[in-house]
């Protein structure tokens, strides 16, 4: 009876989110798509550092092993039981494959047992709904700089649910190049938020590379090349005396111009006067003070979500969920995962 009461009634009251994409195991429940009773996140960065990056099998059976303490964990954080839940959200995509059906298959053998509404959400939808539960949300429309491990792309978000993507990278993606250039100096893992760190005791303009794609007039990124730049820099340097901390603040001032001017080039596209950042990058400190600056010039208003909303969480994917769970979208028990998004952003196995 209860259940029956939960699908007939509104399914985004309280969403229970599921988050398994790439390297943390992620559970939240989300009143209303707005407020998060609890977000819990489960990192796997120690078994992944030895490493350097994140190790596709070894994140899977991580995954395994922590995908029920953490959803118990999420659940009485909150103080709710299962049997109160409205609704079910979980990562459908894109990620790691291996990773993903974790999270999947745990949210789908929930809705299943407790006959509970359950939809698929799409990771960088997630990272944009993250700014919903702020205490201050940004009001749609809006130029989102979406920048994580995977993504480095520019949304108009023309509501919550409804985004539409206006450039992207064509190859890597901005903390992966992050990552890349930390792997290469041996600086550890993860390599954003140490360059982030070590670029701030550097000199920006001590050591000089490349901003691609900076003048080409489209909203497109790249970052290989300036990964490579890296590369180049360091075998010339072979010998040669010279501060760590102003490679890091060099890559990152270049890195950041980039993103910074194309996220402003955006906005005056489509006459928005609001930006927001979403990903793991926008915890970046230099991007979100530059972003601040060019916002304050361009006269927009800039919207930073603090740094537990940027990095990966299931609170964001609950939050997107329970807009979702409100449209009447419903995923198949037979859906799969995909590890890359579809054209047009559909999720397979939707109705
Ligand atoms: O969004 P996220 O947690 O996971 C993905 O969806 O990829 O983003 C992770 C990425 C990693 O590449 C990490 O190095 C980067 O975000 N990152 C940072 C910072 N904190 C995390 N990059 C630059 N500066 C930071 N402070
Ligand atoms: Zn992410």
């Amino acid at each position: 009876m209860a259940n029956a009461l939960n699908n007939d009634g509104d399914p985004g009251r309280l969403v229970l989110g599921v988050e398994s994409s790439c390297d943390e195991t992620a559970a939240a429940v989300v009143e209303d798509g707005r407020r998060a009773l609890s977000s819990v996140v489960a990192s796997q960065v120690r078994d992944h550092a030895p490493f350097g990056g994140v190790v596709p099998e070894l994140a899977s059976r991580r995954h395994l092993e922590a995908v029920a303490p953490v959803i118990r964990a999420a659940l009485a954080g909150a103080g709710v039981t299962l049997g109160q839940i409205s609704g079910l959200a979980v990562t459908q995509g894109p990620g790691l494959i291996g990773s993903l059906l974790v999270g999947l298959s745990a949210a789908k053998a929930l809705a299943w047992a407790r006959d509970l509404p359950i939809v698929g959400v799409s990771h960088l939808e997630g990272h944009i709904a993250a700014l919903r539960l702020m205490d201050d949300p940004p009001a749609p429309p809006f130029a989102a700089l979406l920048v994580s491990g995977g993504h480095t792309s520019i949304y108009h978000v023309h509501d919550f649910g409804q985004m539409e993507e206006l450039g992207q990278t064509v190859d890597d993606a901005a903390g992966e190049a992050y990552d890349k250039v930390a792997k290469l100096y041996g600086l550890g893992y993860p390599g954003g938020v140490i360059i982030d760190r070590l670029a701030a005791g550097g000199d920006p303009s001590a050591i000089q590379l490349p901003r691609p794609r900076l003048r080409d007039g489209t909203l497109d990124f790249s970052f290989s090349g300036l990964k490579s730049a890296v590369v180049r820099f360091r075998q010339e340097h072979i010998g040669q005396n010279y501060r760590i901390e102003d490679l890091c603040a060099g890559f990152q001032e270049a890195v950041v111009e980039v993103l910074t001017s194309k996220t402003i080039a955006a906005a005056k596209q489509r006459g928005l006067t609001r930006l927001a950042l979403a990903g793991g990058v926008a915890a970046n400190q230099r991007l979100r003070q530059a972003m601040a600056q060019a916002a304050a010039a361009a006269g927009m208003e800039l919207t930073a979500p603090p740094v537990a909303l940027c990095t990966d969480n299931a609170a964001m994917i609950a939050a997107a969920g329970a807009i979702r769970l409100r449209a009447g979208l419903r995923l198949a028990l037979e859906a799969d995962a995909v590890s890359r998004l579809p054209r047009g952003g559909r999720l397979p196995g939707e109705a």
